[in-house]
């Protein structure tokens, strides 16, 4: 079928016309003021109007290439008879926005959803890759449910120190521990720092961006191939520009985000993040996506689903190499191809094909970097959900990232209040821990945070690291890195700030890991618990006013996705009257 015929709207429908196509004030008003700008009927008239909505800052490196890939996305929206508009959108820095970036991710999707809704737009290109940004971006997006096609910023190139590969975060991670034993001078450390970001682009590990990008991709919401494409290579710039091409046809065909989503998709995408090796945020924001969508996704159809799916990818932090590695091996198309047995090959996709059409003919190029099914990095997908009386709405824990020894162990409590007791104590001589120990942390989780800070990945204490131990079993209801790794149980539901039960841990208390079993077990009985669940004193408000008092009174729970309560999908929101 040809462009052509799967057109389903004529330049009477759009939606932009209820702005520009009447004789009216109004829009006497709305096209003399295209007028000021220099432009004539001849470049907006009868035409889709796509917004080109650019998460671009100065202080976001990830996107720093976006003010010239927003210059290519346009130059396709013209030449598809289209007419672009540059809208600037929240750009959340995953390295610089505090106390989280995770706090900003439901602003970016109201303000996404906002900038769609309230102007003339028809369709959309959405720039964005910094870990929050493709959330926060889907979730507007996908509520606004206009066509809409995301174009990922690209990883970086590899990190480098005296020729060898760094990764971000995972190696920033491995090496301050390795200064923190003493084991590295402060002149490899200065190198390191001069090596381990070379490029615009995400981090190139499989962190959350690499994550994300992929789950949009498997979702449907990308054009084949875009998530693995390095940032500063020349296909980015070519796919920058068919993205836009691609937005204006969408609109003539209509083909909208509810036309994508499924269920099935969302297994699609959930298959793809399990067998990448993702980052366990990806569960966070795949259940809030799917609230959007008004697909049910829950915390146990990761658990279901990464019981039958491989890890092929071997990158960083679970495997051996960078997001550039990746795409010389083929991409993310080609580890497609080596599941095709687990994937809904008939969801359709932006490109208005199915993903089984997308990933026809893609090959695998290096079999150790996106490894064979029959010899996968993991016979499972890295990820376990656990339940028991310290989670009773479940945990996370990215098994694959852990020393084997600590996915089964049982060891003595070690509690911190929160980030600042921990961070105070944590290298304290007299602190009593080793290496069976369980530390953990309180007050850390969407509310207590605020925003559910990326803090899972408590520190080893130094004087621990000092005797060669390079991984402890942790605790906590906060998030972590996907670069980040270790034997760290996240994610725990209700949050302690909550009354959750990680609320009435004490030190000493045992603490039981089953992996296998999917059991996190706190052995303290239910009459002592209740006890001390009576004494037990909520922490105080911290927000009056502002966003931030928004937040605290509407996000959700990790197990629900930490949306905003009245965003989730429900009746849709009238188009606005133009008086
Ligand atoms: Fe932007 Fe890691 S800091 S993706």
């Amino acid at each position: 079928m040809d462009a052509t015929s799967k057109r389903k709207k004529n330049p009477e429908d759009l939606r932009s016309r209820r702005w520009f196509g009447r004789d009216d004030l109004r829009s006497f008003g709305h096209r003399s003021r295209l007028k000021q700008m220099g432009l004539a009927p001849e470049d907006y008239a009868g035409k889709p109007v796509v917004a080109v909505v650019n998460t671009w800052s100065d202080l976001n490196p990830c996107h720093s290439h976006f003010r010239q890939r927003a210059e290519e996305v346009k130059r396709g929206v013209w030449q598809a008879g289209g007419f672009p508009v540059e809208l600037p959108a929240l750009s959340i820095s995953e390295t610089y926005m505090k106390p989280s970036p995770m706090l900003y991710r439901n602003l970016l999707a109201m303000e996404v959803e906002e900038l769609l809704r309230s102007q003339p737009i028809d369709g959309a290109v959405l720039l964005g890759g910094c870990d929050k940004t493709t959330p926060g971006l889907l979730m507007g997006a996908i509520s606004m449910n206009l066509p809409a096609v995301y174009l990922p910023a690209g990883p970086m190139l590899r990190g480098n120190l005296n020729g060898q590969p760094l990764g971000s975060g995972s190696d920033v991670w491995k090496f301050w521990a390795e200064r923190c034993a003493g084991n590295i001078t402060e002149a490899e450390w200065a190198e390191m720092e001069d090596g381990i970001a070379r490029s615009p682009g995400h981090c190139m590990t499989m962190g959350t961006a690499s994550t994300m990008t992929a789950v949009a991709e498997s979702l449907g919401l990308t054009l084949p191939g875009a998530s693995s494409i390095p940032a500063v290579d020349a296909s980015h710039q070519r796919m920058a520009t068919e993205c836009g091409r691609r937005a204006v046809e969408m609109v003539w065909e209509d083909l909208k985000p509810s036309d994508i989503l499924s269920a099935e998709s969302f297994e699609n995408a959930i298959t793809t993040a399990l067998a990448l090796g993702g980052s366990t945020n990806a569960i966070i924001h795949l259940i809030a996506l799917a609230g959007r969508a008004g697909v049910k996704v829950e915390l146990r159809d990761f658990d279901r689903l990464s019981r039958r799916t491989p890890v092929l990818a071997n990158v960083r932090p679970s495997g051996e190499f960078l997001m550039e590695d990746f795409y010389y091996a083929g991409g993310l198309r080609a580890l497609l191809s080596q599941i095709t047995d687990l994937l809904h090959l008939d969801c359709v996709t932006v490109s208005g094909q199915t993903i089984g059409e997308n990933i026809e003919g893609a090959k695998v190029c290096n079999a150790e970097v996106i490894r064979p099914p029959d010899e996968p990095l993991a016979a499972e997908g890295g990820t376990a959900i656990l339940f028991g009386n310290l989670a009773p709405n479940g945990a996370v824990v990215k098994a694959s990232a852990a020393e084997r020894r600590l996915l089964r162990h049982k060891g003595p409590a070690v509690v911190f209040e929160d980030y600042n007791d921990m961070a105070a104590r944590i290298d304290d001589e007299d602190l009593e821990v080793d290496e069976d120990s369980v530390l953990v942390l309180r007050n850390a989780g969407p509310l207590g945070g605020p925003g559910m800070p990326e803090w899972g990945m408590l520190p080893i204490p130094k004087k621990l690291l000092e005797r060669g131990v390079r991984d402890m079993l942790r605790v906590s209801d906060a998030r972590m890195s996907g670069t980040s790794y270790g034997a760290c149980v996240l994610h725990v539901s209700p949050e302690s700030y909550v009354g959750g039960p990680l609320a009435f841990v004490r030190d000493g208390d045992l603490i039981e890991l089953d992996v296998e079993a999917r059991r996190l077990h706190l052995h303290v009985s239910d009459e002592e618990l209740a006890r001390r669940r009576e004494s037990w004193r909520p922490p105080g408000r911290r927000a009056g006013r502002g966003y931030v008092a928004l937040f605290a009174e509407h996000v959700t729970q990790a197990d629900r996705g930490c949306d905003f309560d009245f965003l989730h999908a429900g009746p849709d929101v009238p188009e606005p009257e133009i008086h």
